[in-house]
């Protein structure tokens, strides 16, 4: 790459009001906010020295739209697929779910972290094609987090994410609020996403030389988008930003620093704000990982650096000589955020105990990935009950840190123990080797994702809330999911 940096400007995606209503499905003589978002293939500049791009968005742009909520303020979206009946990026069609007896362009789109009705969710099968709309309906019956929506669909999710198929779902309520955090053209949504092009401006997804099984086991760009730019700049004042920090890749595992070892505040992680902000001079934000972070410029009139991952550069902050107005200044820091109750392990009804493996097929040569040795066709076997809490205990016997996602619940990480590899793979037996770790700081509020580390045991507390119904869970290494590294599971409800 012999790109300039910074000479295109840090895209904001535009934020989405609801002009429409539609009658509540649930309450009879309610109305709730409607919206319409068609995917299609649209055009863009990623760069200003490259042609333009073909991608796939759900608005013009991707990140797609920024869909604004509120706590308790129900929303439907009618999510229409607009999309050719080809795929621009390589299919594999030995993948489960791809096969070519099916339509080969299917979307399913996921609000990663909504807690939703199952047939809401976006569930891997439940696929449209071009020309059909599918309408979700979002209770929004959960706190103010950073969400984000993408696309699900079985096989095909880590080319359609890739093709641009992602966007941010901010959900706020009055306890946020009430922080006076800063807010409108200080709060920017940032999505991280590697990617590959070639120089046409094409977008490039790898394969593995095997045209009829290209699947590859990650996917590691040679640049990092920041909103769909690559090496973006961003004019800042010199005071106080909110920035809400969004890995959309589909491999890459970030550690985020600022260029002049200048500290910043986590205050919120993947479901919502932390008990108190947590300063950090380096992030670790795994796939579909999410940070909300206050940025304070104010002492950095000025000067210019940038926002890296290791020496990757990414995004350049340049900071104004002086503030605005006075007046912008009125947000500060806040010391205290939201209460956040541990939920005590003594509330578990039941452990599970999962591995975590990868490894190669003897008969067909394929790597395999899986959640406890289980394919996703196998049949269901976890099925909590609805409001019950469980632990699940997660045995990483791999060298890659996998970032596991359970849809519709959110949860506490317990702690980490790594555990002897070798002595489990041969006898199943757990040897644990030191002690158990407590989550980081900016671990220690409710998650949606959980980084489960190599040769470890990572353990979530998880109250099983919402609603009864099937959804999934799986590792956010696109790759892994579509390897199978995915398994439904079933919240019952007690009455059953
Ligand atoms: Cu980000 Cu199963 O989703
Ligand atoms: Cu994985």
């Amino acid at each position: 790459e012999r790109l300039a940096r910074y000479v295109d400007p840090l895209p904001k995606p535009e934020p989405l009001v609801a002009k429409e209503t539609r009658p509540h499905p649930h309450k009879p003589g309610g109305q709730v906010a409607y919206h319409r978002i068609a995917m299609r293939r649209v055009d863009v500049k990623v760069h200003r020295d490259l042609p333009p791009t073909s991608i796939w968005s759900y608005g013009s742009t991707a990140p797609g739209p920024t869909i604004e909520a509120r706590k308790g303020e129900p929303m439907m979206i009618e999510w229409v697929n607009e999309l050719p009946e080809k795929h621009f990026l390589p299919v594999d069609h030995t993948l489960c779910g791809a096969g070519k007896d099916l339509p080969e362009v299917r979307t399913a789109v996921h609000v990663h972290g909504a807690r939703v009705e199952a047939d809401s969710d976006g569930y891997p099968e439940d696929w449209s094609v071009s020309g059909q709309s599918k309408t979700a309906f979002y209770p929004m019956e959960q706190d103010a987090a950073t969400l984000w929506y993408h696309d699900h669909a079985m096989g095909i999710e880590r080319l359609n994410q890739y093709a641009g198929l992602f966007g941010f779902f901010l959900v706020r309520d009055t306890e946020e609020d009430a922080l006076n955090l800063p807010r409108g053209k200080y709060e920017i949504p940032l999505a991280i996403s590697d990617r590959l092009f070639y120089a046409d401006g094409g977008l490039h997804y790898p394969d593995s030389g095997d045209p009829e099984a290209p699947w590859v086991s990650e996917v590691y760009g040679d640049v990092i988008l920041a909103n769909g730019v690559i090496w973006p700049y961003l004019d800042v004042e010199p005071r106080l930003y909110r920035i809400r920090l969004l890995n959309a890749s589909n491999s890459r595992t970030y550690f985020f620093s600022l260029s002049n070892g200048h500290a910043f505040h986590q205050i919120g992680t993947d479901q919502g704000l932390l008990a108190a902000p947590v300063e950090m001079k380096q992030l670790m934000l795994a796939p579909a990982e999410r940070a909300d972070l206050l940025i304070d410029f104010s002492s950095l009139a000025g000067t210019k650096f940038v926002l890296q991952d290791g020496k990757l550069e990414i995004l350049q902050f340049r900071v104004a000589e002086t503030a605005n107005t006075a007046k912008t200044q009125a947000s500060g820091m806040p010391t205290l955020l939201r209460h956040i109750e541990p939920i005590a392990e003594s509330s578990a009804v039941r452990t599970r105990s999962f591995t975590l493996n990868e490894y190669m097929d003897p008969k067909t040569r394929l790597m395999l990935m899986l959640l406890n040795g289980q394919y996703w066709h196998d049949p269901v076997t976890e099925k909590p009950l609805l409001d019950s809490v469980e632990i699940w205990s997660l045995i990483n016997t791999t060298q890659d840190v996998h970032p596991i996602h359970l849809h519709l619940v959110r949860f506490q990480i317990l702690d980490r123990l790594p555990f002897d590899v070798d002595t489990f793979l041969n006898n199943k037996q757990l040897n644990y080797l030191g002690s158990a770790a407590p989550p980081e700081p900016n671990e220690r509020g409710w998650k949606d994702t959980v980084k489960a580390h190599p040769e470890t045991v990572t353990r979530i507390i998880v109250p099983f809330q919402g609603y009864a119904g099937r959804y999934v869970w799986h590792c956010h290494l696109l790759e892994h999911a579509a390897r199978e590294m995915m398994r439904p599971f079933e919240v019952v409800s007690a009455t059953h």
